[in-house]
């Protein structure tokens, strides 16, 4: 279980994330909304060791998250995808989704880590990729490079690269975002798959998918949690109408185009 307690993010003046709680238990879908600029990204960067964090306690199966450092996440069992998928153009699909294995990825290409792995690890970790990549349906594109492919396919790389990791506990910013409509349910069958083995902390913007696969929602807003709950009790919260699901941000977000 991921205990979060009291998180605080601050950046200069400005603070992102603000006394934040959150429990994530062992196996399931638990997703994460609010408005743009809610601190979402910020809490996600903090559970990975990206973003600083100022005050709080984080600890996964009573590991202190806080005491290790961004490339060692991965291997104490956190992964991430991100809100903009990026990829090394100058490996495969195939090799970029191994890549997984090696580096918990920062903010970005320019601060992965290459860190040596054994050569059993390499070899299960090629087979699990192999095997990723055909139930994505990427595996006719294993040996393009993915500049070459369409944004969604990216997106989808991005979180197969988060998963070969075997992660206790999986963090997605935004899957969905710019996948097109064929691409969506192949992600959201994968998603549903993943959330029986491990533990999915997703932010999404799409309510309606997320009522399909969520078992719990948590709102924020100004960097603090306003709301938890089902699906349902959460549509039905007039504060989480108010400030989120009833201002016609949420449309904005799901025409949002992200590439
Ligand atoms: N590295 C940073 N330095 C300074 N300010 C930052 C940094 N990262 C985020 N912020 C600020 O923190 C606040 C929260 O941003 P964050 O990206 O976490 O929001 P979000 O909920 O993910 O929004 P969105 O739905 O648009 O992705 C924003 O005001 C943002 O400008
Ligand atoms: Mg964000």
């Amino acid at each position: 279980m991921l205990v979060v307690r009291d998180v605080t993010v601050r950046f200069g003046g400005l603070t992102a994330v603000s006394r934040f709680d959150i429990d994530v238990p062992d196996v399931g879908i638990f997703a994460l909304v609010g408005p743009n600029g809610a601190g979402k990204t910020t809490l996600i960067n903090a559970l990975s060791r990206v973003a600083p964090v100022t005050e709080g306690r984080i600890e996964l199966d009573g590991i202190d998250v806080l005491r290790l450092r961004s490339h060692q996440v991965v291997r104490y069992g956190i992964a991430r995808s991100f809100q903009k998928a990026e990829m090394f153009a100058s490996l495969t699909v195939l090799e970029n989704i191994l890549v997984g294995l090696h580096v918990q990825m920062r903010t970005g290409l320019e601060g992965a880590l290459f860190l040596p792995t054994t050569q059993r690890q390499e070899t299960n970790g090629r087979e699990r990729a192999e095997s990723l990549l055909r139930e994505l349906d990427l595996w006719d594109v294993r040996d393009m490079s993915p500049a070459d492919l369409p944004y969604g396919h990216q997106k989808l790389l991005d979180v197969a690269r988060a998963l070969i990791a075997e992660p206790k506990v999986l963090l997605l910013d935004e899957p969905f975002a710019g996948l097109t409509d064929a691409e969506t349910p192949r992600l959201v069958t994968y998603i549903a798959a993943a959330g029986k083995r491990c533990a999915i902390l997703m932010i999404e913007h799409h309510f309606e998918l997320l009522e399909e696969i969520a078992e719990r929602i948590t709102v924020m807003n100004f960097g603090q949690k306003i709301a938890e709950g089902a699906p349902a009790s959460i549509r039905a919260d007039p504060e989480v109408v108010r400030c989120y699901l009833g201002t016609g941000r949420q449309s904005r977000a799901e025409t949002r185009v992200e590439a």
